[in-house]
């Protein structure tokens, strides 16, 4: 079959649920996610012509991981998608059980993106594949020809470098030169990544294994992405097999960052500690890129591998988080919603300087597609914290707790319905007694950015649609300074 006809056949198979799953009680409204069917990392995030292009890894034909597609929707603004035709069908010799991750680079007026074919040489996925890097190139980003000097890295390079697991291209210029970073691991499973150079996209040199981990640092690193925030060099990865430590770590798989400085001649990254992009339970693969106005924008899974997956049943599985624009203070990532979400909210609700102690809801205070802003005055004693997507009957709720005497904040679903529960926790040092929390709660996710952008967790979580209440609670005498409260608008 030719590869027009596979886009085709994929994406009737999703539009024929559209309907049903639109309709469905998790269906994400805000969140983008694939029309119907299976969804994982993003890839090619880019602006081009005008637009914001994102791509993602898509199954079209059963709501769960199989051979890999390039789904596509595109936006003028981050929030408001379209969906368009896959961009990516696997079938060549070099890419026939899947078109894995990969990036976009603009070069000549084309949109060229860059990804890894994926064959499987026999039954088991871990130690029998073959991972080259491939090209695509289209004239008006929808439509998409691979190139015919395909595959243009063939074979990882010699040395202590895992032939096989070797993935996840990830394209910029720099100096008149194409650079590109790949997830690997060595021969004793330790994960790392490689930094190529091209003066063409087309021939590409190694130059050099540019980090690698040490001590626990996971087993192979997946999603690597190298850039410049505030003229520090980050690399963004996606560890594997990172062991629990203390609060930290307890997801399957991490996704973080370390900052440094690369020797581009060397290809060598010195760099600090690896820390979390997000501290709740559903971040993975982030994937970032530059826009016009000079913002670094991340977007990523907003599942995990091996998870429950409640909306499977329904035919549908996998979304993003919210754009968020990545900001550098110090040797630390602050993350921020990007400010186009302003544009879903509507039905405004203010309360302020509301004093109690106890529990408390508040007029107007409901839903499950909102935004919440809250500053809270709080003591260095007090539990105290929000309850949302409350069920008094069911027994519902996700609750977010902040423990003042330890210096914790918690993000607990072991209450929240269906689907896998757990808490997660994060430390947290508050300036002048003051807790800020930006809650945004769509259909089946919550994500929270604490103190503007300082730490943010991110859970999928699949309630009961009459768990729509939303209490306030603290165990002594605390300030709400403000609570405001928007519906956000449906918006894919
Ligand atoms: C990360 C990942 C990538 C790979 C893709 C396959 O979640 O495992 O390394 O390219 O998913 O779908």
């Amino acid at each position: 079959m030719i590869e027009k006809q596979r886009i085709n056949e994929a994406e009737k198979a999703v539009k024929v649920l559209q309907e049903e799953v639109y309709q469905h009680e998790w269906r994400l409204h805000y969140h983008v996610a694939p029309v119907a069917n299976w969804m994982n990392d993003p890839n090619g995030f880019c602006y081009f012509k005008g637009e914001y292009h994102l791509f993602y890894q898509h199954h079209p034909f059963a709501p769960k991981w199989d051979s890999m597609y390039w789904g596509h929707v595109k936006s003028k603004d981050l929030v408001n998608w379209e969906h368009l035709p896959p961009a990516l069908a696997p079938g060549e010799a070099y890419d026939k059980d899947g078109c894995f991750s990969g990036s976009a680079i603009e070069k000549d007026d084309k949109l060229y993106l860059m990804y890894t074919g994926n064959v499987w040489t026999g039954e088991n996925y871990d130690e029998e594949l073959k991972q080259v890097q491939a090209l695509a190139v289209s004239e008006d980003g929808i439509s998409f020809e691979k190139l015919s000097e395909n595959p243009v890295i063939t074979e990882a390079p010699k040395g202590d470098i895992h032939p096989f697991h070797f993935r996840d291209p990830k394209v910029w210029k720099h100096d008149n030169l194409y650079y590109v970073v790949l997830g690997s691991k060595t021969l004793q499973n330790t994960g790392q990544v490689l930094m190529y150079r091209s003066k063409d996209l087309i021939h590409w040199e190694f130059v050099n294994i540019l980090a690698k981990g040490e001590g626990n640092f996971g087993y192979m690193w997946e999603c690597p992405d190298l850039f410049t925030l505030n003229n520090k060099e980050v690399l963004v990865m996606s560890p594997q097999g990172v062991k629990p430590e203390g609060n930290l770590y307890h997801n399957l798989h991490q996704a973080g960052y370390v900052i440094g400085d690369v020797d581009y001649e060397k290809g060598i990254l010195s760099h600090g500690d690896f820390q979390l992009l997000d501290y709740g339970f559903d971040y993975y693969a982030p994937q970032t890129m530059i826009d016009p106005e000079g913002r670094r924008i991340a977007i990523a899974w907003m599942d995990m591998w091996e998870s429950e997956m409640p909306t499977q049943a329904h035919g549908y599985t996998g979304a993003m988080t919210l754009p968020r624009e990545l900001e550098l203070r110090g040797d630390k990532i602050y993350c921020h919603p990007v400010k186009e979400i302003e544009k879903l909210r509507q039905a405004e609700v203010i309360h302020e300087q509301i004093t109690f102690s106890g529990e408390t809801s508040l007029e107007g205070i409901a839903g499950d597609s909102i935004e919440l802003d809250l500053s809270l005055r709080v003591h260095h004693s007090s539990a105290c914290g929000i309850r949302l997507r409350v069920d008094e009957d069911a027994g519902e709720e996700t609750v977010i707790t902040y423990y003042g005497d330890k210096g914790i904040l918690e993000l607990d679903r072991n209450e929240s319905g269906k689907g896998p529960g757990g808490v997660r926790k994060t430390h947290l040092q508050l300036q002048d007694h003051m807790l800020h929390l930006r809650i945004f709660i769509d259909k089946s996710s919550v994500e929270v950015f604490v103190n503007h952008g300082e730490q943010v967790l991110t859970a999928r979580i699949y309630p009961g649609k009459k768990s729509t209440n939303i209490r306030l609670f603290s165990d002594e005498e605390i300030e709400i300074v403000q609570l405001k409260k928007w519906d956000l608008k449906r918006s894919i």
